[in-house]
């Protein structure tokens, strides 16, 4: 049975519009924040249509699940955004230096990306999903003639990674496990081996 949620996204660029597309298509309420202001946000929320609300980032937050869909740059600016405690964080961020993909990466010393992202969202189950994904994939419809899109995703605790696999289902892709956000981050993330690789399932019965 499909669990319909409040989602939160933060961010509302390519990949936080991608999802809350997603989302609202297959039933969810979101609420969509961006740092400039909800204000700045109407002509997307039109779109969207009415299960979808612009609101300021500390609201986008509040939701039990919230998709991460700003600049890796930009984390360290939420810590202090709510009470992340126990909430699921789904990680799509890539740990560019600053929002131009062109200007390098993010050291983030020996941790994986989403380590990084969890040490900045203090109790946030975080997960990491979608990263690997061009936004025009994220955006596609997944099921193909020839398969479904296949969408990764890691995390430390199993039952927020049982949440964010649900919704990957439901939105059309083909949620593949690969473990925690140490080794499967390090598969994941910028310059790992599934970064920026689509891929197709094919169900054989
Ligand atoms: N685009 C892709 O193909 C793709 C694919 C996979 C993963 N990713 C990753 O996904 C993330 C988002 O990428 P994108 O291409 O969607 O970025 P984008 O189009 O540049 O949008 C970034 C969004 O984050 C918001 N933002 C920035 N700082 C914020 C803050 N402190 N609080 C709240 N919102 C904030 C921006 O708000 P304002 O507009 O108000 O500044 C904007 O809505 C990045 O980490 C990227 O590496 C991107």
């Amino acid at each position: 049975m499909t669990t319909h949620r409040t989602i939160g996204v933060l961010g509302a660029g390519e990949v936080g519009q991608a999802v809350a597309d997603k989302a609202v298509h297959h039933g969810h309420e979101v609420l969509i924040g961006n740092r400039r202001g909800p204000e700045t946000l109407a002509a997307l929320v039109g779109r969207l249509g009415p299960n979808a609300r612009a609101v300021t980032a500390e609201d986008a937050a509040k939701p039990e699940l919230v998709f991460l869909s700003v600049p890796f740059s930009a984390v360290p600016e939420l810590t202090d955004l709510t009470d992340w405690s126990g909430k699921i964080v789904v990680d799509a961020t890539n740990q560019f230096a600053t929002a131009n993909p062109y200007q390098g990466r993010y050291d983030v010393g020996d941790l994986t990306g989403s380590e990084w992202v969890a040490r900045h969202l203090p109790g946030a189950r975080v997960v990491k999903a979608l990263n690997t994904l061009y936004g025009a994939f994220i955006a596609a419809e997944p099921r193909h003639a020839e398969g479904r899109q296949v969408a990764f995703y890691t995390g430390d605790d199993a039952d927020a990674k049982a949440a964010v696999a649900d919704l990957l289902d439901q939105f059309g892709f083909a949620a593949l496990d690969l473990g925690g956000l140490r080794e499967g981050g390090r598969l994941m993330q910028l310059d790992g081996p599934l970064s920026a690789k689509h891929l197709l399932l094919q169900d054989v019965d």
